[in-house]
């Protein structure tokens, strides 16, 4: 059986059980009645059947708990060698006392329910409410073929970012610990602002560049200062999911702009409503139908921005990856009135679980910006901004993007290949030509969720294009990622999607 597990569960799993030594939050009264010894066997056991206290858990010596406790030693001894009699606990030859493995854990089981037994839910937010029911990303357990947003993980040089984390480490000053600037670190910040202007013709000075937690944020932060409540968004339909969570969440109102072979089609936008307050694009990679904004619609936009007063939001998640031609500038680069607010990311170039994207900010909105950023989460980690400004400083970065554009250009031939030959003409590939995806238009006898449900259990994770529409979608179709899908197992994939399609 074809097998796109990328490594072993089983050490996985194992991995996922993290040993825990702080000692549990356990009272005792030296002046009740009832022994020491008794308090702290009841404390432990009552703790563990309500599942608090998992088995695999690591517990404090003897020792620890006396000294933690102010109190003899003796109690303690007590108490453990009752659990331990009971099965509560159980000791391991050179590495301590655990909760029992046999106890079984509670990790898994729903939260329970402590409203008024009968009352319905209770209230939450309007943002809260408003946001579709959270389901875990399949990202977070397994990594497969086709999955998308995801970059190849397996060529990053981890022997170099591991060598560059023990440095920082090693060398970190008193300094470092202490809350930062809401802005960043000024030595990324300096780098990404040379990276920008040399690679993606953005205008922008260091003093403008924010560092956030990854695009997200930076979608997020951006709404919180330019846009109201009730304000008039554009997003492209289909567009960028999360995106219009962010939109959806701040109360805003979203106006769904059709996306054709040239991009957001601004006439319709002006027709749907031309005093928007801004619009949400990804002009140089359309995400999930991969198209280019042409140069038409670049100017249509930002002269209809002008004319509303309105403000685009750039998200340049993926653009330094381009197969048939140079990378396409930014629009930031091409705005003179400084409407542009651009966004971008390290998730795609480098790996996603570093949180590190960044904003450029127009001059006279940077206080603006700062002032929100720090009501948000006041700062950025300094540990990974200062590791990341040494890669790029040392050319790690430059060359980690060359050697991935070769790797992905590869896998994007090789897909399109596998495709054309599966299904010849009967369905339309779209936006191959940049990023790490492609989109396959499957025609509307198809339900596109159906077949995404039917191929998890195979290990092929693909996305389902209806899902990145605002209302009704108008297609059904297909968003097969390549970045994290080593091209010996495209064929085999292509394969069994085929199976999957009936085709
Ligand atoms: C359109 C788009 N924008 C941005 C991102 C990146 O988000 P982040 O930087 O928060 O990881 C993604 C990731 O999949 C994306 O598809």
């Amino acid at each position: 059986m074809t097998s796109f597990l990328i490594f072993d569960m089983s050490t996985f799993r194992a991995l996922k059980k993290p040993l825990r030594r702080i000692p549990p939050l356990i009272a005792v009264d030296r002046k009740a009645a009832k022994p020491l010894y008794q308090q702290i066997y009841e404390a432990y056991r009552n703790r563990i059947v309500r599942g608090e206290l998992r088995g695999g858990e690591l517990v404090p010596s003897t020792r620890e708990l006396a000294r933690e406790l102010r109190i003899s030693r003796l109690p303690v001894v007590n108490a453990y060698s009752q659990l331990l009699a009971e099965g509560h606990f159980e000791t391991r030859v050179g590495s301590g006392t655990f909760i029992a493995t046999t106890i079984p854990t509670h990790s898994r089981s729903p939260l329970p329910h402590r409203g008024r037994p009968g009352a319905g839910p209770r209230s939450v937010s309007a943002c809260a409410r408003v946001l579709p029911k959270f389901e875990r990303p399949s990202w977070v357990e397994h990594l497969g073929a086709f999955q998308v947003g995801q970059p190849d993980l397996r060529n990053f040089p981890v022997e170099v970012w591991s060598r560059l984390l023990s440095r920082y480490s090693r060398q970190l000053k008193v300094r470092a610990l202490q809350y930062g600037d809401p802005m960043g670190l000024d030595e990324l910040r300096e780098s990404v602002a040379t990276y920008l202007r040399t690679s993606r013709g953005v205008r922008c000075e260091p003093e403008q560049i924010m560092i956030v937690s990854g695009s997200q944020q930076a979608l997020d932060v951006s709404t919180r200062v330019l846009l109201d409540p009730g304000a008039r968004v554009w997003v492209e339909n289909p567009g960028y999911w999360l995106a219009q969570h962010v939109l959806a969440a701040a109360g805003c109102r979203m106006i769904a702009v059709p996306v054709d072979s040239e991009g957001l089609d601004v006439a319709r936008g002006i027709k749907l409503s031309p005093d928007a307050r801004a619009a949400f694009v990804a002009p140089s990679h359309q995400y999930p139908l991969g198209i280019t904004m042409s140069a038409t619609r670049r100017s249509q936009l930002l002269q209809w921005t002008s004319q509303a007063a309105a403000w685009i939001i750039e998200d340049d998640y993926d653009s330094e990856y381009r197969y048939v031609s140079m990378p396409i500038a930014s629009l930031q680069g091409l705005d003179t009135r400084d409407r542009v607010i651009y966004t971008g990311t390290f998730s795609k170039v480098l790996f996603p679980s570093l949180r590190v994207g960044y904003i450029v900010i127009p001059p006279d909105l940077v206080e603006r910006f700062a002032a929100v950023r720090q009501s948000m989460d006041i700062c950025p980690s300094h540990a990974s901004q200062a590791v990341l400004a040494q890669f790029i400083r040392e050319g790690h970065f430059a060359r980690h993007i060359r050697k991935t554009r070769k790797v992905y250009e590869e896998r994007r031939q090789v897909l399109v290949e596998e495709i054309k030959r599966a299904f010849g003409l009967r369905y339309r590939i779209m936006g191959a030509s940049a990023g790490t995806h492609l989109a396959l238009l499957l025609g509307d006898r198809y339900c596109d969720r159906d077949i995404v449900m039917k191929a998890a259990p195979k290990r092929l994770w693909l996305s389902a294009l209806s899902l990145s529409y605002v209302a009704s979608p108008t297609r059904q179709g297909l968003v097969l990622g390549f970045g994290n899908t080593p091209t010996s197992q495209i064929p085999a994939g292509v394969v069994l999607l085929k199976a999957f399609l009936g085709a």
